[in-house]
């Protein structure tokens, strides 16, 4: 994976949290030789972020059919008051960690209005992207003088800074990156979240919630072509990255979205019969017409679920902020003791 370019959070997150359980598996050459012997084939989300693959969801984030960006950006706007009085209901001093900041622009537009409410706050954007920390940090000092930044580089819980006696600890988690996880992944973030975390810390999510079934799916099947584009560059990576010879014309986009599951998924049609050949592998592999690569899952979230996941790892749903038009939420949990 690059280090390189700017990541979702749901990366480094994958990165610093995905299974290890034998020496090949989590790097890209192990996990794309599993995942193409499966049945049904599999990629992983995680590495749809190279150079390409971050310009291209910089793209995806600015178009008009895919609403979370923006209706999050809106949400934090809206309510910056009401979250600073949610997240630290005593006034404390708050260490804001941010998971997988990039550069931080929403943030801290959050935290200038969090300063102007006399908050007494420590910014710490969490990234594995060193230039996007480089880049947050210029603009929080040309932007915000006044607020102290901490950039920590590397993988979340192995650069978790120990808290400090008087200082809340509030952890951020936006962009609806938890719905790239399955419910396994999920649960298993949110409680190694917990476990760093004391007793009445809090963690903020930005989750993006059931809604119109179309509404979603055009978000993922966007007319531009960018999304299948971002799709596609996953197999111009495997070319160059693992010496394979997919024809990027002979396999197509195709989303979909369940609405009794509350899930987006993408996947790589065959377009017809065929075998790909990997040279760092040693391996091919065979296509049907009409095979699909299954290459990422965004779960939409409903309020209950959201309590339940909450409850199970450790936390209590302590307030939940929604967008009336587009169903979003920024959730605030407390760390249960
Ligand atoms: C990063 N992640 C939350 C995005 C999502 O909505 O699942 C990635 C994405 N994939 C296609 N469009 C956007």
């Amino acid at each position: 994976m690059s280090k390189h370019h700017r990541l979702p959070a749901t990366v480094s997150a994958l990165a610093a949290d995905g299974p290890h359980t034998d020496a090949a598996e989590g790097t890209l050459a192990g996990d794309v030789m599993r995942g193409l012997s499966a049945l049904p084939k599999q990629l992983s989300s995680k590495y749809f972020y190279d150079a390409q693959g971050s310009r291209l969801f910089e793209r995806i984030m600015r178009l008009p059919a895919y609403y979370p960006t923006r209706v999050e950006a809106r949400l934090l706007r809206r309510h910056a008051r009401a979250l600073l009085a949610a997240l630290t209901p005593t006034g404390a001093p708050m260490e804001l960690l941010e998971l997988g900041s990039g550069d931080g622009r929403k943030t801290l537009a959050l935290c200038r209005e969090w300063l102007k409410a006399g908050a007494s706050l420590c910014y710490r954007p969490m990234d594995i992207s060193a230039q996007a920390l480089e880049r947050l940090g210029q603009r929080a000092a040309r932007q915000l003088p006044a607020l102290s930044v901490h950039p920590l580089c590397g993988d979340y819980f192995q650069t978790w800074p120990l808290p400090q006696a008087r200082r809340h600890q509030v952890a951020l988690f936006l962009g609806s990156n938890l719905g790239n996880f399955t419910d396994a992944e999920a649960n298993r973030f949110l409680r190694r979240v917990r476990a760093h975390l004391r007793p009445g810390d809090s963690l903020m999510l930005g989750l993006d919630l059931r809604k119109d079934p179309s509404t979603v799916l055009a978000a993922y099947d966007d007319p531009e072509g960018v999304t299948a584009a971002f799709n596609l560059n996953l197999l111009r990576r495997l070319n160059r990255e693992l010496g394979m010879d997919f024809d990027l014309a002979a396999f197509r986009h195709y989303a979909s979205y369940c609405p009794l599951q509350g899930v987006a998924r993408s996947f790589l049609v065959s377009l017809r019969a065929q075998s790909v050949h990997s040279r760092v592998l040693g391996q091919s592999f065979g296509f049907e017409p009409g095979e699909v690569i299954y290459t990422e899952q965004s779960q939409k979230y409903e309020r209950a679920g959201v309590e339940a996941m909450a409850s199970q790892c450790g936390f209590a749903l302590h307030a939940w902020f929604e967008d009336p038009e587009l169903p979003y939420a920024l959730v605030v949990c407390r760390a249960k003791a």
